[in-house]
C-alpha cells in the first residue's frame, strides 16, 4: 500500500502536459494542446489536453480523465503502478504502508513488471560485478565499442553459464516458479525439469514506453554453431512483440528534438548508432515491421529514415513490408549502406563523424530509391521492366496524399523514361480496384440492420418529466455530434432545432444551457462542438457533454456485436431521425401536461370546486386531442409510452 501522503504529494507535482508529452507529441492550440489519438489510428487529431482543467479527452476512443488516468490507460497500469510511475518521474519518495512486494502486487501484470525489473537488475549486476560477467560479458561489449554510459543507458546485462542460476536467485527472493514461467524467464523441459531461458549470454532488455522492462533479447557470445544467435523472451501478458520497438523508450526525446527517426534492424545496430551520437534510432528487432509499430513511431514523428544493409537480398526483403509505412501517410526516406556493411559494422569502421556525414549525404526518398533499384534490376529486360513499373505504381498508389502521388509519378516517368500519362493510367487501375474492394466490404456491412432512430431508453418506470428530459437529451446529443449536418438543402440540424425551439423550452437546465450556447454561437456566425464545452463548461456541463459525446463511440464497438446497432450510419439517417425526435419530444411534453392536468383535476374534485373541474376537463380534452394527433404522426398507439 502506498501511503496517502505519497499519493497526495505525487498529485501535487503532476504537470499534465509534461506527463502526456512523454508519450504523445502535443501541438499547442490556444490554451490547450491537440494530438493524434494515441489510442486509435486516426488521421486528424481528436485528442485534447486541457491543462487548465487538468484533463485530457480523446474523442476518437472516448477515453478521458486526468494525468493518472492517462498513464493507466496508455501503459495499461493499475492505479498503484501509475502512482509509482509518476512518483519516479517527479522524484517523490514512495512511503509504503506495510505489505511486502509480493502481496502488494495484487494483479499478475504488477507482479510481472516487478519480476522483470528484478531480472534486469540481476543481469546488470552480474555484468558489472560478477567475475564471469566482467570477463566474458563486459569485455564482449567493450570489444564491440560500447561505452559504459551506453551500456548503462540500455541496461545491458549478462546471464551466467549455469542451468538455474537466475531461477534460484529469484526463488530465494520469494518469486514463485509459476511467475518465472509466466514471465518466460525459465523454460520447462519435457520431463518437467526447469531451467533458465537465458544462459551464458549478453542481455538486451526491452522496455515499454515508460521504461519498464517487458522482455529480453539474449545474444550468444562467440560462434557456437549449434545455438541460435539470439534467444528472446516469449510473448507474455506484458510483452507483445508486434507492438514494441526496441530503443523507443531511450530514443523518445531525441526523436522529438531531431524531428525524425532512424529505423534499423537489430539491437546492436541501435546501440552502435547511439554510440555514434545518433540517438533517434529504433529497431524492429529482426521481425517484419508491423502496422502497430509504425503507428507507435508515428506518435512521435512522421519522418522515418530506414537504414538498409548493403546487400541486395536483404534490401529486396526489407522493401516488401515497407509500402505499409507509406500507407500510414508517413514520409519515408532511405539510406543504403555500402556493400556488405550494416549500421553497426560501418559506424565502427569509419567512426562516428564520418558515419553521420554518410547518413546525411546518402539519404533519398523511398520511392526514388525503389524506382532506381527496380530499374537497375530490370535493366533491358522488357518484361521485368513492365513488372518494375507496375510495382512502383502500386507503392505510389498507397500514398494517401494525391499531391505527393503526382510528384512521384513525375519522378517515375523521368526515371523509367515513360509518358506520365501511361503511369497515371496504371495508377488509376490500382486505385479503382482498391476502391472496389472497399465498396464490397462496405456492402457486406450494410446488410446489417439499420440503426435505431435513437438509443432506446429504459422507458418503463420513468416519470413523464423524465421522459421529456430523455428526449431533450437525445436532441442535445444529436447537436453535439452533428450540429452542421444537412437535413435538407439549406437546413442543417442546428437551424432546424433553433426553429423548432422558438416556441418550446427545455425543462432540463443543463440541456437548455447547451442548446442556448449552440444558438448563441450560430448568431455570432460560429460553430461550436463538444470541445467548446469541454473547455468552457462547468464541471457539470463537462460531464453531460462527455457522456453525450462518448455515447456513440462507446456504443458502437460492443453494441455492434451484442445488439447489431450501427451508430456509424446515424448521420445518414438524421433527416429522418431529427424530426422524429422533435415529434417525440412534443408528444412527451403533452403526456407530461396530461399527467399534471390529471392531478389538478383530482385536487379540484377533492376541494369540491366543480367549476374548476369543468375547466380542467376541457383542457384535458384538448391535450388528449393533441396527444392523438402526435401519436398518429409518430405512427404509434397513444398510451404505449
Ligand atoms: N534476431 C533474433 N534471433 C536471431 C537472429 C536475429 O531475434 N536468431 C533479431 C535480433 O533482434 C537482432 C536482429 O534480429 O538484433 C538483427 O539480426 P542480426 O543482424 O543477425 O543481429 P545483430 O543484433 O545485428 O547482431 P550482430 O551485430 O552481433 O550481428
Ligand atoms: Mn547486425
Amino acid at each position: 500500500m502506498i501511503s496517502r501522503e505519497t499519493i497526495d504529494e505525487v498529485k501535487s507535482r503532476i504537470d499534465l502536459v509534461d506527463v502526456i508529452g512523454d508519450f504523445v507529441t502535443l501541438k499547442r492550440s490556444g490554451q490547450n494542446y491537440k494530438a493524434l489519438s494515441p489510442f486509435t489510428n486516426e488521421k486528424t487529431p481528436s485528442f485534447y489536453v486541457v491543462p487548465s482543467k487538468g484533463i485530457f479527452k480523446d474523442f476518437s476512443s472516448g477515453k478521458g480523465g486526468d494525468a493518472i488516468t492517462f498513464v493507466m490507460e496508455h501503459e495499461g497500469f493499475s492505479y498503484v503502478e501509475a502512482i509509482r510511475y509518476l512518483a519516479k518521474k517527479y522524484g517523490v519518495e514512495i512511503r509504503e504502508e506495510a505489505a511486502s512486494v509480493q502481496s502488494d502486487a495484487g494483479n499478475e501484470r504488477d507482479s510481472l513488471y516487478i519480476l522483470m525489473g528484478f531480472a534486469r537488475d540481476t543481469y546488470v549486476d552480474l555484468l558489472f560485478n560478477h567475475e564471469e560477467g566482467q570477463s566474458i560479458g563486459l569485455s564482449y561489449f567493450r570489444e564491440r565499442g560500447f561505452s559504459d554510459p551506453v551500456i548503462r543507458k540500455f541496461e545491458l546485462g549478462y546471464s551466467l553459464q549455469a542451468w538455474d542460476h537466475f531461477c534460484n536467485v529469484a526463488l530465494a527472493k520469494g518469486f514463485s516458479r509459476e511467475m518465472l514461467e509466466k514471465a518466460g524467464l525459465i523454460v520447462t523441459k519435457e520431463g518437467g525439469k526447469q531451467y533458465d531461458r537465458f544462459r551464458g549470454r549478453v542481455i538486451f532488455p526491452i522496455h515499454n514506453l515508460s521504461g519498464k522492462v517487458i522482455g529480453f533479447g539474449a545474444r550468444i557470445l562467440g560462434k557456437q554453431k549449434d545455438q541460435p544467435k539470439y534467444v528472446n523472451s516469449p510473448e507474455t501478458v506484458i510483452y507483445h512483440k508486434s507492438q514494441v520497438l526496441y530503443g523507443l523508450f531511450q530514443a523518445r526525446q531525441a526523436i522529438r528534438r531531431e524531428g525524425f527517426c532512424y529505423l534499423v534492424e537489430g539491437y546492436t545496430d541501435v546501440i552502435s548508432l547511439v554510440q555514434a551520437d545518433i540517438e533517434n534510432v529504433v529497431a524492429s528487432s529482426g521481425t517484419a515491421l508491423t502496422e502497430e509499430q509504425i503507428r507507435l513511431v508515428s506518435r512521435f514523428t512522421k519522418d522515418i529514415t530506414v537504414l538498409f544493409d548493403g546487400d541486395a537480398a536483404g534490401i529486396r526483403a526489407a522493401i516488401r513490408g515497407i509500402d505499409m509505412v507509406l500507407k500510414e501517410g508517413l514520409n519515408l526516406r532511405v539510406v543504403l549502406l555500402p556493400e556488405g556493411e550494416d549500421p553497426d559494422s560501418y559506424s565502427r569502421k569509419v567512426g562516428s563523424t564520418a558515419f553521420r556525414q554518410y547518413l546525411k549525404d546518402h539519404e533519398q526518398d523511398f520511392i526514388s530509391f525503389k524506382i532506381s533499384l527496380l530499374r537497375s534490376e530490370a535493366a533491358n529486360d522488357p518484361i521485368r521492366r513492365a513488372e518494375a513499373i507496375r510495382e512502383t505504381v502500386t507503392s505510389i498508389a498507397v500514398i494517401p496524399d494525391p499531391i505527393q502521388r503526382s510528384v512521384y509519378i513525375r519522378q517515375a516517368a523521368v526515371l523509367f523514361e515513360i509518358e506520365e500519362q501511361v503511369l497515371y493510367h496504371e495508377l488509376n487501375k490500382v486505385l479503382i480496384s482498391e476502391r472496389q474492394k472497399k465498396r464490397q466490404e462496405a456492402a457486406r456491412d450494410e446488410r446489417e440492420p439499420l440503426p435505431p432512430l435513437e438509443s432506446e431508453p429504459p422507458l418503463k418506470g420513468l416519470t413523464p418529466v423524465e421522459m421529456v428530459q430523455f428526449q431533450e437529451r437525445e436532441i442535445v446529443r444529436q447537436l453535439l455530434n452533428y450540429a452542421d449536418t444537412k437535413l435538407e438543402e439549406d437546413v442543417d440540424l442546428l437551424s432546424y432545432f433553433i426553429a423548432e425551439f422558438e416556441e418550446l423550452e427545455f425543462t432540463h437546465a443543463g440541456y437548455g444551457y447547451i442548446f442556448s450556447e449552440f444558438r448563441n454561437a450560430r448568431n455570432r456566425g460560429e460553430l461550436i462542438d463538444s470541445h467548446y464545452f469541454m473547455v468552457n463548461g462547468s464541471e457539470e456541463i463537462k460531464k453531460l457533454v462527455t457522456d453525450l459525446t462518448l455515447q456513440r463511440y462507446y456504443a458502437s464497438p460492443h453494441w455492434r456485436d451484442k445488439y447489431h446497432i450501427f451508430f456509424e450510419n446515424e448521420q445518414e439517417s438524421l433527416p429522418r431521425a431529427a424530426p422524429q425526435n422533435m415529434l417525440r419530444l412534443k408528444y412527451r411534453y403533452v403526456q407530461n401536461l396530461i399527467e399534471e392536468n390529471m392531478a389538478k383535476i383530482r385536487e379540484a374534485e377533492a376541494r369540491g370546486d366543480h367549476a374548476a373541474v369543468d375547466e380542467l376537463i376541457e383542457v384535458q380534452m384538448r391535450l388528449k386531442n393533441a396527444d392523438q394527433n402526435l401519436a398518429s404522426e409518430l405512427g404509434i398507439v397513444s398510451g404505449k409510452y
